[in-house]
């Protein structure tokens, strides 16, 4: 016999037609066939030592770029540039544009200029940075996995190579301050900022 108790919250089954549940944007930096970098903005990205892991759809420039030439910048912008980020997000690299982003985007080769941010050379990589993004993390491809039914995605492992910080976020070399710095949340397609400190974790 199963046991029954009151449940503290109710639940109902739902299929959302979209699941992004709240990660970081970033701002992929890769390299364009020319020698230019092109800027994709992303969140569906994590962290785990080194390696970072990323997942592009198959119809986006930054995938063909990657499969090309492995290197790429992760540039992690903070709340302020939020609005920035959102006048890359009709563009893409890809000309012509794919068919399943016709009406909805429109080819733009310099996304710099687009969003008006500055591009600064790599240390180790060719593609360039985003000078305005308090972390950018150099990277290199190690792998690539295609996935997916009706729409396929690419899942990216990288590992980092180099990693650029602004002066006012930073502790000491080990060490990025919690405090002052803050990424911009992706949440079911809103872009948010970091409430308060709820605690910290017993490593930290
Ligand atoms: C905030 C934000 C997050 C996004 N996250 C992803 C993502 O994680 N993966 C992805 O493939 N596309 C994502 N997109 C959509 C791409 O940015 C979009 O397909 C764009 O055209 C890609 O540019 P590209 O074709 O030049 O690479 C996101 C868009 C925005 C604005």
């Amino acid at each position: 016999m199963k046991f029954h108790r009151e449940l503290p919250n109710k639940t109902q089954l739902v299929q959302p037609k979209i699941l992004y549940f709240g990660t970081p944007v970033i701002l992929l930096s890769t390299l364009n066939e020319d020698g230019t970098t092109n800027i994709t903005p992303m969140s569906s990205a994590w962290a785990l030592g080194k390696r970072i892991i990323l997942g592009l759809g198959e119809n986006g420039h930054g995938l063909d770029n990657l499969q090309r030439f492995g290197e790429c910048v992760i540039n992690i912008p903070n709340p302020t540039l939020w609005s920035q980020v959102e006048a890359l997000a009709p563009f893409t690299g890809s000309n012509p544009v794919p068919k399943q982003k016709m009406g909805v985007f429109q080819y733009e080769k310099d996304k710099f200029k687009a969003a008006g941010l500055t591009a600064v050379h790599s240390t180790q990589i060719l593609p360039d940075r985003i000078a305005e993004c308090p972390l950018q993390i150099e990277a290199k491809v190690i792998h690539i996995r295609m996935t997916g039914e009706e729409v396929s995605f690419g899942i990216i492992e990288v590992e980092s190579v180099a990693i650029h910080a602004h002066e006012e976020i930073i502790l000491d070399e080990y060490h990025i301050d919690p405090t002052r710095w803050s990424p911009i949340i992706y949440n079911f397609r809103h872009y948010f900022g970091l409430g308060d400190e709820l605690g910290k974790t017993f490593r930290a």
